[in-house]
């Protein structure tokens, strides 16, 4: 078994899962990851209807390539078990992912892997088909984050969840995803996301940040995707059509950098092999070892995204 830990999750839009129009209009949208969801977008009512409008969306119909995800309801509640049960015998060749909302102890997701397993044998789909993103949203959750990423070979993504961690800690504010007024810290978020990242990248897992839920600030949704991505992460949530753009730009590696990242690359094997230096100047900065590890980072983003070479490097004369 093993996890797809290479899809592409610049954004990934929520969708209510009891909301049909909703789920129709997201088929076409440029988000990289559409996630339905059973959880917290839906009242207790009306849980049942949404789980059979979700298995129908995923049953019927072209996703144009996005990875499709469900979000099921959490690990301690009635709903989850019945879930999972019937998205993954209905729908389980039709769906990539199940993000596992409020994940606070590795057993959560133990649980699930296990569920899944099952299911994968009785349905005679492959072992491992179906992945998992594990949500980290609260103060259990954080403090167990490395059990927790190391606790199945299906996981794909740890996701921070700032409205859940929010109220779990009791931060005061009420805008989810922006910095509470009255912090004079920094950025109030630091802790958690790179608590997460580094779960994350310890295990191979990618990491994602959670929703900004002031959909008309663009401004402030660019800034805090900006921040996330420069920090390291791979993508982020976004709750409406409008946030697509400018989370999908945040994340998609830029030209500069690219070039830069393969300039390194080759200044790199040029003076290491030709003329067996560790470290060398290229462009008034210095390269070593370890630059030729970031740029390898670099390269390979933007290699994934398609990007093509506009500079060559020319040993110096
Ligand atoms: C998302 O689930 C959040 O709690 O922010
Ligand atoms: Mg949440």
């Amino acid at each position: 078994m093993s996890a797809r830990t290479d899809r592409s999750r610049r954004s990934c839009l929520a969708v209510p899962g009891s909301s049909p129009r909703f789920i129709a209009k997201a088929r076409g949208l440029a988000a990289d990851e559409v996630f339905l969801d059973l959880e917290d977008a839906v009242a207790p009512d009306a849980k049942q209807e949404a789980r059979r409008s979700v298995i129908e969306a995923l049953r019927s119909g072209d996703w144009g390539g996005k990875v499709r995800a469900v979000r099921i309801n959490g690990a301690a509640t009635s709903w989850a078990y019945r879930d999972v049960i019937e998205l993954a015998e209905q729908a389980g060749r039709d769906l990539d992912v199940i993000v596992l909302p409020k994940v606070s102890e590795p057993q959560h997701v133990t649980w699930l892997d296990l569920l899944l397993g099952q299911i994968e044998q009785a349905m005679g789909y492959p072992a491992g088909r179906i992945g998992i993103e594990a949500q980290i949203e609260d103060a259990l959750g954080l403090a167990a984050v490395d059990a927790i990423a190391a606790a199945s070979p299906r996981l794909e993504a740890l996701v921070f969840g700032p409205a859940d961690f929010m109220a779990s800690v009791g931060m005061r504010s009420l805008e989810i995803g922006a910095q509470p007024a009255g912090y004079a810290g920094g950025d109030a978020f630091h802790y958690p996301l790179l608590r997460i990242l580094v779960a994350a990248r310890a295990n191979g897992l990618q990491a994602i940040d959670g929703p900004y839920a002031a959909i008309h600030d663009t401004d402030g949704l660019a800034r805090a995707a900006n921040s996330v991505a420069a920090l390291g992460f791979d993508g982020k949530w976004v709750l409406h059509p409008g946030q697509i753009a400018a989370v999908n730009a945040a994340f998609s590696p830029g030209q500069a950098e690219y070039d830069k990242a393969e300039l390194i690359l080759e200044a790199y094997q040029h003076y290491t092999t030709v003329e067996k230096r560790g470290a060398a100047m290229l462009d008034g900065e210095m390269i070593d070892e370890a630059s030729r590890k970031l740029a390898l980072v670099a390269a390979a983003r933007g290699r994934a995204a398609g990007l093509a070479r506009t500079q060559s490097f020319g040993p110096p004369a």
